[in-house]
């Protein structure tokens, strides 16, 4: 069979609200329980995939250097290979608009759009609860990057992770939230988030971590049903210091912040018993605020008088 199989596709990055930490399943990425992210403007992969007739191994090249290794698409594009009964090679190339491996989940963008460009390069006209299930076996987060807007992503139960997967709860414009990324760190973390999940699970905190943020999704909807950001606030700060403090109780322990980080946290803490504003850390240093329109022009301010380079964007 002979033809032309490129596609291109794009994907944002989403920063969870309601965090994912910990597998049930590691090679399929199965998490224990739900979690809830909204997707970020300006964060964003642009991929191109192409399948070709060769000997060759497959390519993966990322803001133009060539990957030693597929990295976290290997088992998008072997999953995709497979289902065509292929023998085929897939090159895909990736753009980032911001900086890859700094806490800024380009893993989740990143594996978003290549399970979109190397499926339907392939001819495949997937859903986006089967695309979400395919960039899933990249990255876990990758499969809450596929809808838009606020995402849920349901843990499931089945061993096949056939119903572990995201769905949009709210959509992009329904809270007209702002978004400022405070980019503490451009470096990459000191440990990957893969390794992180998978100490953290022998942290003597872990039973409880697990079950306080088995419940953060649910009431992360709850706050978004009546739009009161005081309670998506308290859910989204106590599941992102949960999730450190767990890092921080491994063995040997993994601290993400910087001094900045800490700053940065201590001021939004200070400022959000005044003012709708709160924040978020993912497993990196950076600090994602989130407040309400009316608190916006301090944020900024603050970002610049402390000299922080920040992507200020909205929920996409
Ligand atoms: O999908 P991964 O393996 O990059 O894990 C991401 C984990 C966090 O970003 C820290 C939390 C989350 O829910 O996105």
């Amino acid at each position: 069979m002979t033809g032309i199989f490129s596609a291109k596709a794009s994907a944002h990055a989403n920063i969870a609200v309601a965090k994912y930490w910990g597998k049930r399943d590691e090679n399929l990425n199965l998490p224990w329980f739900d979690s809830v992210s909204f997707g970020v403007g300006c964060l964003e992969t642009h991929t191109e995939a192409l399948w070709i007739e060769s000997s060759e191994s497959d390519e993966l090249w990322i803001d133009g250097v060539r990957s030693p290794d597929l990295g976290h698409i290997k088992k998008i594009v072997s999953r995709v290979r497979a289902e065509k009964n292929w023998d085929k090679s897939c090159i895909v190339r990736s753009e980032n608009t911001f900086p890859s491996s700094s806490g800024l989940a380009s893993s989740a963008s990143g594996c978003a759009a290549a399970a979109r460009a190397v499926s339907l390069a392939a001819g495949l006209e997937y859903s986006d609860r089967e695309l979400s299930r395919l960039a899933r076996l990249g990255s876990g987060s990758a499969a809450r990057s596929i809808p838009s807007g606020w995402v849920r992503w349901y843990a499931g139960t089945s061993s096949d992770g056939s119903d572990s997967y995201a769905s949009q709860i709210a959509d992009a414009d329904y809270w007209p939230l702002k978004i400022f990324v405070a980019l503490v760190s451009q470096s990459p973390k000191p440990v990957s988030s893969r390794l992180a999940m998978k100490i953290s699970q022998e942290s003597p905190f872990w039973t409880a971590y697990k079950e306080q943020s088995s419940r953060d999704a649910d009431l992360v909807q709850m706050a978004l049903e009546k739009r009161d950001f005081s309670a998506l606030s308290e859910v989204m700060l106590r599941s992102a210091l949960n999730l450190h403090a767990l890092t921080l109780t491994c063995r040997p322990p993994i601290c993400y912040f910087e001094p900045k980080s800490i700053e940065l946290l201590r001021m939004i803490l200070d400022a959000a018993r005044k003012i709708p504003v709160c924040c978020t850390l993912d497993a990196g240093a950076n600090v994602v605020i989130v407040c309400e329109e009316t608190a916006s022009d301090w944020v900024g301010g603050q970002l610049e008088t402390l000299k922080i380079p920040y992507i200020s964007t909205e929920i996409v």
